[in-house]
């Protein structure tokens, strides 16, 4: 099928190098012509695993435009996937889909059939005002079109992107007309049939079953993405909740999580105690879905205590700090980690960033290291107090105490007893509780959990 897809993000690069790797015949179009140049070039703009290699191995195939009017007319299927940055309410703002549909109905054949489809993250009817903006420029143009505006929220992690494209847990379309539905039937069928070849790089896991499509309705859709972001955020909160408490009662947070977990009405993922979520996704959602609810007069209490917890465990670690160095005034404090979760290079609204700034506010020095996020961390400072490490193993020098923030595998296999040697004084607080406590005590460091 010809398709193109509109923004070239996490969700819109992956999802036209899948669909490419699929035989589909796929444009990709950007307004940031600095991102296209480096794509047209075959250089992968974000840190991804495996999607340098995708790029290496499809992108020739894939047309990287800045120009809608280019490749929107001969297409079967148009995917938005701009982003939906916050307002200062909270709520998506939602101009730039808006803004895609509109140039996408502004250049497609009146005569010809398209589908639409919404693939960026959108308040609950974002759908039928898509279709009134397309219909609006019908108008204006005198033309009938023929243009159906379906709902296909995306899934995706950062750091595990391509395997999730690949072998979805299922895919959720809401679209109400027949053409619709089959379009993006066979836009999906091989890999609702998994008829491709496995790349090497990713293989099919073993246990892998063949992915339902859901049908329903474009508001369910769009709530069903909403819905499951929230829920993770709030399981997640509700073991860093246990965790607060397991730490006053004297138990351990990560026995309690796998005896919880071992119910599979329960489950062991998202289960992990510790600093919490950020990203591009939990701290916006979950915002945005409490500007839906006090748009309808509604409230929603237990989405507001996943924030309110969520964002506590970042004061909670300072204070840990505060407490077992007494003061924070001149100490020098290492962070292990900078972007909000391990293989990504995406600082987004990382507890990172929180924690520094309680830090260097209360007179610390940071030294902080991570593999790949550095450039994108020192984006977001203005303050160039901060001293960035590129060596890990450099970062312990006259440090009071580390802080783990992201639990890269790099950090998992640190020499503990080589750390506690270069360190002023040897504490280490484990934000992600990766470390076995006894590991840490026999190398010679004071460790400091989450919940144990
Ligand atoms: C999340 C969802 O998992 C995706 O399904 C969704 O498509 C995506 O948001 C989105 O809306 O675009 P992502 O934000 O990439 O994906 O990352 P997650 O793997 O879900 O992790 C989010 C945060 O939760 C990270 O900061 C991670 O460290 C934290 N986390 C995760 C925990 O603190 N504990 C856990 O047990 C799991």
């Amino acid at each position: 099928m010809k398709v193109t897809i509109i923004g070239t993000g996490y969700v819109g690069l992956t999802t036209a190098l899948v669909l490419s790797y699929l035989n589909h015949d796929v444009s990709a179009v950007d307004k940031d012509i600095n991102k296209l140049n480096l794509l047209q070039e075959g250089n992968c703009p974000i840190h991804e695993p495996y999607l340098q290699e995708f790029l290496d191995e499809v992108g020739y195939n894939i047309r990287f435009t800045l120009d809608i009017a280019d490749v929107v007319p001969d297409s079967d299927l148009v995917l938005i996937a701009v982003g939906t940055p916050p307002k200062k309410s909270g709520e998506a703002d939602t101009s730039h889909v808006e803004t895609a549909a509109k140039e996408v109905a502004e250049v497609c054949h009146p005569d010809k059939h398209y589908t639409l489809v919404i693939k960026s993250t959108v308040p609950i009817g974002t759908n039928r005002r898509v279709a009134e903006v397309i219909n609006d420029v019908f108008s204006q143009r005198q033309v009938k079109g023929d243009v159906s505006v379906a709902s296909n929220p995306e899934f995706l992690q950062e750091g595990l992107a391509l395997h999730g494209a690949l072998y979805p847990d299922r895919i959720v379309v809401g679209a109400n007309t027949e053409n619709a539905l089959n379009d993006l039937r066979r836009l999906y069928q091989p890999i609702l049939e998994q008829t491709f070849d496995s790349p090497t790089l990713l293989p099919r896991p073993e246990s892998y079953h063949l992915p339902p499509m859901m049908t329903t309705d474009p508001n369910s859709a769009e709530m069903i993405k909403y819905a499951a972001n929230t829920f993770l955020a709030l399981k997640i909160s509700f073991i860093n909740e246990i965790a607060g408490l397991c730490e006053e009662v004297r138990a351990d947070v990560t026995e309690v999580a796998r005896g919880i977990g071992l119910d599979s009405r329960i489950g062991h993922r998202f289960l992990r105690a510790g600093l919490g979520w950020g990203g591009s996704c939990y701290p916006k959602d979950t915002a945005a879905l409490l500007g839906v609810a006090t748009e309808n007069d509604y409230e929603m209490p237990i989405t507001e205590a996943a924030r309110k917890v969520n964002f506590k465990q970042r004061k909670h670690i300072v204070d840990k700090l505060r407490e077992v160095l007494k003061t924070l005034e001149g100490k020098t404090i290492g962070i292990l980690g900078l972007s909000f979760k391990p293989n990504t290079d995406d600082v987004r609204e990382a507890p990172s960033l929180d924690i520094i700034r309680q830090l260097v506010d209360e007179g610390a020095v940071v030294r902080a290291h991570d593999p790949v996020a550095i450039p994108n961390a020192k984006n977001a400072f203005s303050d160039h107090s901060i001293h960035f490490i590129p060596d890990v193993y450099q970062l312990p020098m006259n440090t009071d105490a580390i802080v783990l923030v992201t639990e890269w595998d790099l950090y998992h296999k640190l020499d503990l007893r080589r750390l506690a040697k270069l360190m002023k004084t040897p504490i280490l607080i484990d934000g992600r509780n990766v470390y076995s406590p006894q590991d840490v005590i026999n190398a010679g460091i004071h460790y400091i959990g989450i919940g144990r």
